[in-house]
């Protein structure tokens, strides 16, 4: 079965072809374009900035993805009767995207240009994430219902970070990285931990697809503390990467020194839940009483907030295995790009003995590989496709259930 995943829940824009078959995933094509030097600049990302890239992205990602899966079947260059043979159609898609009229430019133009290519479903982040953004992965996916008939699988976000940590490379390709994987079975119950920029949740799994929010932040998500503990000592956004180089290089140092301790918040606390918003504000007041914050005290700043980090999720994890009887566990979402987290999320597998998920380094952050996955693995389980659907920012994991 071969699925297009689109995703554009914030600042990537991501459209992906994959071949599923049982327990195994091809790549056909994978195209990503990142934001992250547009918005590097304002500190943050835009939503209608963002909305206004995947805009502009989604036509040229789509048309590179089709070649490099070898889906690209030109029309004979006289005969253009193709899709305008069926004469609704521009209609159907200007209707779709009348607010999109670039996307409909540009689609038209594609369309023109190529017969329609043999893929079985469309699988479209619908949420959570930044709903205007949201909202032009989804009309876009409807355009191309309208026009091919291809059904789609609205997909949540967070379940694409779920599932693509079952993918074991078992193919790899020069430059390209993975191009086949096989999918890791999964022993249930299971629990994954989710961090990005807008989650942290501990999410029980009773069986496939079938989903509990057990625990989750109060205030800030870890990435995002991550990303304004960055702002505060002048690094680039996002900052969850900077911040884990310079925790690592102070690392490398093996020093005893140890200036600074801050808080682990909720670390105790007989729920699962999170906060680090007190967290990010010690680190705030600690820089605001340095006069000269030199690159050392940043390293070092960095180093202790991390381990803080570190400590609250491992706590809270392993809490959790032991109250559920996990049996396997899984860590989803950008900030599990995060080195040193990687480590200790393996560390604490090995000690309690179960089986380990985790995602490569390139399907960690947001791609459309993971859309495409999570689209598989609900079609598979008998989820109706439709194209009556919304962008929803708010989507919950728990309402699948
Ligand atoms: O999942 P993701 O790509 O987008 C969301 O859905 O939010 O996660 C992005 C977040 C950002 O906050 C970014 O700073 C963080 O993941 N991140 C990291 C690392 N790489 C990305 N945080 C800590 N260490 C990293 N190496
Ligand atoms: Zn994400």
């Amino acid at each position: 079965m071969k699925i297009l995943g689109i995703e554009t829940s914030c600042d990537e824009t991501g459209v992906c072809i994959i071949e599923a078959s049982e327990g195994n995933v091809a790549v056909l094509g994978n195209q990503l374009y990142s934001q992250v030097k547009l918005h590097e600049q304002y500190g943050g990302v835009f939503p209608m900035m963002a909305k206004r890239e995947h805009a502009k992205n989604l036509v040229p990602l789509l048309e590179a993805c089709l070649k490099e899966a070898n889906l690209w079947t030109a029309f004979p260059a006289l005969d253009k009767a193709g899709w305008h043979s069926d004469d609704g159609a521009v209609g159907r898609i200007k209707e779709i995207l009348s607010r999109e009229v670039e996307l409909f430019n540009d689609l038209v133009k594609l369309l023109e240009k190529i017969e329609k290519p043999e893929i079985d479903a469309i699988a479209v982040t619908n949420g959570p994430g930044l709903e205007p953004a949201l909202w032009v992965g989804v009309v876009f996916a409807k355009a191309l219902n309208a026009v091919w008939n291809i059904p789609i699988i609205p997909t949540n976000h967070m379940e694409g970070h779920i599932v693509v940590s079952a993918l074991s490379p078992s193919l790899d390709k020069e430059g390209l990285g993975a191009v086949e994987y096989k999918i890791k079975e999964t022993k249930y119950p299971a629990l994954a931990l989710l961090i990005s920029g807008g989650h942290t949740q501990l999410v029980l799994i009773k069986d496939n697809l079938q989903y509990e929010i057990i625990g989750n932040t109060c205030d800030d998500a870890v990435g995002e503390a991550f990303d304004k503990v960055a702002r505060m000592l002048g690094l680039p956004y996002p900052g969850g990467p900077q911040v884990s180089k310079y925790a690592d290089i102070w690392k490398a140092k093996n020093s005893s020194i140890q200036t600074f301790k801050f808080p682990r918040p909720m670390i105790n606390s007989k729920d699962f839940n999170f906060s680090f918003s007190g967290l990010k504000t010690s680190v705030l007041y600690t820089v605001k009483k340095i006069e000269n914050l030199t690159e050392e005290i940043k390293q070092e700043i960095c180093f202790e907030f991390q381990n803080a980090v570190v400590d609250v999720l491992i706590t809270k994890t392993k809490t959790a295995i032991m109250e559920y009887g996990v049996q396997t566990l899984i860590a989803g979402g950008g900030v599990i790009a995060n080195k040193n987290i990687r480590e200790a999320l393996k560390k604490l597998a090995d000690e309690l003995n179960i089986e380990f998920h985790l995602p490569e380094i390139s399907t960690s952050t947001d791609n459309a590989l993971m859309i495409a996955m999570a689209g598989y693995m609900n079609i598979v389980a008998g989820k109706e496709t439709t194209n009556n659907f919304k962008a929803d920012g708010n989507l919950s994991l728990s309402l699948l259930e």
